[in-house]
């Protein structure tokens, strides 16, 4: 499947954004294991945390869905899951796996975790090293998936120092410690988000988050409760981007999270030059949120501080567009992580921005990309959802059409994404590019 994209004028507009991925994942995985009912409204029906709700119910969860973007989770408790009578597929999603592994890590049955042609070339050994170290058994293909997990329900506690800064990783410990003996802590080397730790303590789980380090005594039940899932800043993203690049155009973007451990993409934005501020911030649950008010601006190229890589983690895409289209040069470094996502996503949009006329070059953690204008052509998104809309927003100011391929996985994160571009006065086409 591909975008046809024309270059667009964009309208002054009141948008609503879907919900936000990562917390919906972690709502069905500890609304699963909660003790009673656990209601989720902003839920994000994309097909990545269909995955994940998908896997609960084959380990025999009820999960109801009146609307596609409301839950009703029937939680099992600690040790009410049941042995899935197949292997789980978590599609394209390594949140959903490297997140899941924690929690499989704690029961008393074998289970196969796989994925799609991306997830399955993705690395796990980051997650089977503490996971074993706790006491689970996991089978995999050279660190990659599949996954086969036997778990045990009296894992070990320990002491781990992350080496590389992962909210997933991170995630995968403090499930699996829900299941062991003692205190578990966790160290990171940059703030990651922290996701998983607001929505434990909402659930009455008592955890200690100080000075990099999570600490989580075993044994403490979940308790299930309402959960309010704020729009997702990594899909806002995208938006934000189309409207920073226009002309002239004013977008009010409802209700999105804007944690501080996601929120760097605006704070490199903002150091670019973009117009963006924040109003009617508030507290939805245990996360913050806000409407985002983003106006087009000149954008000015910079040197990305790579401190604040692990907050803006999955913006990079968006900040290659933004820096390509801004004045000078924009050096980013410290991505290494880029490397082993979705795709490899430096490559990925090197290759994409040359495609349309940037002049980027490469480095082994990063790339300085040189501001320019972006011609016609087509442009591989290699499957990988953020960069075909990533390359989708700076095709709206290109100098003609603009093809980009293999969208399909887009459907992951952002369904409606396309309606979503021409609500705001895009011309966008999504098809087969098959003529007829
Ligand atoms: C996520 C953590 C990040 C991010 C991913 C979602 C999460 O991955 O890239 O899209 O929900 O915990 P890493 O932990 O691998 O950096």
């Amino acid at each position: 499947m591909q975008y046809r994209i024309q270059p667009s004028t964009i309208n002054d507009a009141v948008v609503g954004i879907p919900g936000d991925k990562s917390i919906s994942h972690r709502a069905i995985m500890l609304g699963s294991i909660a003790e009673g009912q656990t209601s989720v409204d902003g839920f994000l029906a994309g097909d990545d945390c269909l995955a994940t709700m998908a896997a609960f119910r084959q380990m025999g969860v009820e999960i109801e869905q009146p609307t596609p973007t409301n839950l009703e989770i029937h939680g099992v408790g600690l040790h009410g899951l049941q042995r899935p009578a197949t292997d789980i597929d978590l599609g394209n999603s390594g949140t959903a796996m490297r997140l899941l592994a924690g929690v499989m890590a704690g029961q008393e049955f074998v289970a196969t975790l796989t994925g799609d042609e991306s997830l399955t070339e993705r690395p796990m050994q980051r997650i089977i090293t503490p996971l074993t170290q706790m006491g689970a058994v996991i089978d995999s293909r050279n660190g990659k998936p599949p996954l086969t997990i036997r778990g045990n329900e009296k894992l070990r506690s320990i002491d781990y120092e992350l080496p590389m800064a992962s909210a997933q990783v991170k995630s995968a410990i403090l499930l699996a410690s829900l299941y062991a003996q003692g205190q578990t802590t966790v160290s990171e080397p940059a703030p990651t988000r922290d996701h998983t730790e607001r929505m434990l303590r909402t659930m009455g789980v008592e955890i200690d988050a100080t000075n990099g380090q999570v600490s989580l005594d075993g044994q403490q039940s979940l308790h299930g409760c309402p959960l309010h899932i704020p729009g997702d800043l990594s899909s806002a993203a995208f938006v934000m981007l189309a409207a920073l690049l226009a002309d002239s155009a004013e977008l009010l973007i409802n209700n999105v999270g804007v944690n501080p451990t996601r929120s760097g993409v605006i704070n490199i934005l903002q150091a670019m030059g973009a117009k963006i501020s924040l109003e009617n911030p508030r507290v939805l649950g245990e996360e913050p949120a806000a409407d985002i008010r983003v106006r087009s601006s000149e954008l000015q190229g910079i040197v990305v501080d790579p401190a604040l890589v692990s907050r803006a983690i999955d913006e990079f895409p968006v900040l290659f567009v933004a820096a390509a289209a801004a004045k000078g040069e924009t050096v980013f470094s410290g991505l290494a992580e880029l490397r082993v996502k979705e795709s490899d996503r430096i490559a990925a949009m090197s290759d994409g921005l040359r495609a349309l006329g940037i002049e980027v070059e490469e480095t082994e953690d990063g790339a300085i990309v040189h501001g320019g204008r972006f011609t016609t052509g087509e442009v591989q998104s290699f499957g990988d959802h953020r960069v075909a809309m990533s390359l989708a927003a700076a095709a709206t100011i290109a100098e003609g059409p603009v093809t980009v391929h293999d969208v399909a996985t887009v459907e992951t994160s952002f369904p409606g994404f396309v309606s979503c571009l021409q609500g705001i006065g895009v011309t966008i086409q999504y098809g087969t590019g098959e003529a007829g």
